[in-house]
């Protein structure tokens, strides 16, 4: 194994990527809960990443995307996501870092307040990034994102007129550059996993637009590592989604020069977990919140890690992961969740 993750990080360092996060991020064991459960459950803590103190893990994405808008002279840079995205939130950081104008297209799903602003927006907002929020009309955020390419597109022409460079980045980073970001944190996890003299048998962790999905299974095959990849859907699915997922990965390998394929079959992406909905909690994802609040301290966040980490913990109940079995979920971020409007994160207490 460790020649092979040698040999990934050197093929992974022939691509341009500009450093904004805080990495190796650590790889921290949840002694309490490991001993409650009876198995050993290490937290890759994402959540840590910078650029500021809300980290998560769209900064390992936007390392490959911002190197690349720079290549092609961007200045101004287009995202998307829900009035609450951490990815909006983190690209508007990256921005700011490198001097960059953030333009945002955000879905309004919960009828936000523009001038009370809570959670992400709030940091948009206190950054200074030019916002557009859209009204969702009910419809789900792929149909809502297809409904604003005119307005952007306007936009976008305006900018050019005033001699601006325009760069898109998909909602969540989700495309094969973006992806390349989960292909070295996978490489990143088995340098960790080494270090502590550590085989993990399962990799849990939240999967939205699929994007960090397609990077860790790429990182997989470039080092035909063995441990299982359980992805809890958490929304932005509909059609086609392991299918979008395959391209996205297929498409970090080629850019890496790659032979290896990534198939459907490669993916376990598990629903059940996700509840009534994006932006609407579920009880076993804020008893799962709670949890690990009360046994480690750590936050993990309404929308997305505590339904991921509540599908881990049935697993466990269920024996779908064996005792004595060395499990990592990955932290992705998000507890600006906790501060954002009172529906997303219910009825914590009950
Ligand atoms: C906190 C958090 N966890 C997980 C995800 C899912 O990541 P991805 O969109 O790459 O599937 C996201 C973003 O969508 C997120 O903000």
């Amino acid at each position: 194994m460790n020649k092979r993750i040698e040999e990934a990080r050197a093929i992974i360092g022939n691509i341009k990527k500009v450093k904004l996060g805080f990495f190796p991020t650590p790889l921290q064991r949840l002694d309490r809960l490991s001993e409650r459960l009876g198995v050993e459950i290490y937290l890759k803590r994402d959540d840590l990443t910078g650029i500021s103190q809300f980290g998560g893990n769209k900064i390992r994405k936007l390392e490959y995307l911002m190197a690349h808008a720079l290549q092609v002279g961007a200045d101004t840079i287009f995202t998307y996501g829900a009035s609450q995205s951490n990815h909006a939130m983190q690209t508007v950081t990256a921005c700011r870092r490198l001097g960059l104008h953030p333009v945002l297209y955000l879905t309004d799903l919960i009828g936000s307040d523009q001038e009370n602003p809570y959670g992400n927006l709030l940091l948009d907002r206190i950054m200074g990034a030019e916002i557009h929020l859209e009204p969702s009309d009910g419809v789900d955020m792929m149909v809502a994102e297809e409904r604003i390419r005119e307005k952007v597109k306007m936009r976008m022409d305006t900018l050019k007129a005033e001699g601006r460079t325009c760069y898109e980045i998909p909602m969540g980073g989700a495309n094969a550059i973006g992806s390349l970001g989960f292909s070295e944190a996978y490489v990143e996890l088995a340098e960790d996993l080494q270090r502590i003299g550590k085989k993990a048998q399962y990799l849990y962790h939240a999967t939205g637009t699929g994007g960090t999905l397609a990077g860790l299974v790429a990182g997989k095959k470039l080092l035909q590592s063995e441990t299982l990849i359980r992805s809890i859907g958490v929304g932005i699915g509909g059609e086609g989604y392991e299918q979008r997922v395959v391209h996205h990965a297929n498409g970090a390998l080629a850019l890496l020069n790659r032979p290896e394929r990534v198939l459907q079959e490669d993916l376990a992406v598990i629903g059940g977990y996700y509840g009534e909905g994006y932006e609407v909690p579920s009880r076993e994802g804020s008893r799962a919140l709670r949890l690990l609040a009360e046994m480690e301290g750590i936050f993990l966040d309404p929308v997305y890690t505590a339904k991921a980490f509540s599908g881990m913990l049935d697993h466990i109940r269920k024996g779908v992961i064996e005792k004595g079995s060395t499990v990592v979920f990955w932290h992705t971020g998000g507890a600006t969740a906790l501060f954002a409007e009172r529906k997303i994160l219910g009825e914590i207490f009950r």
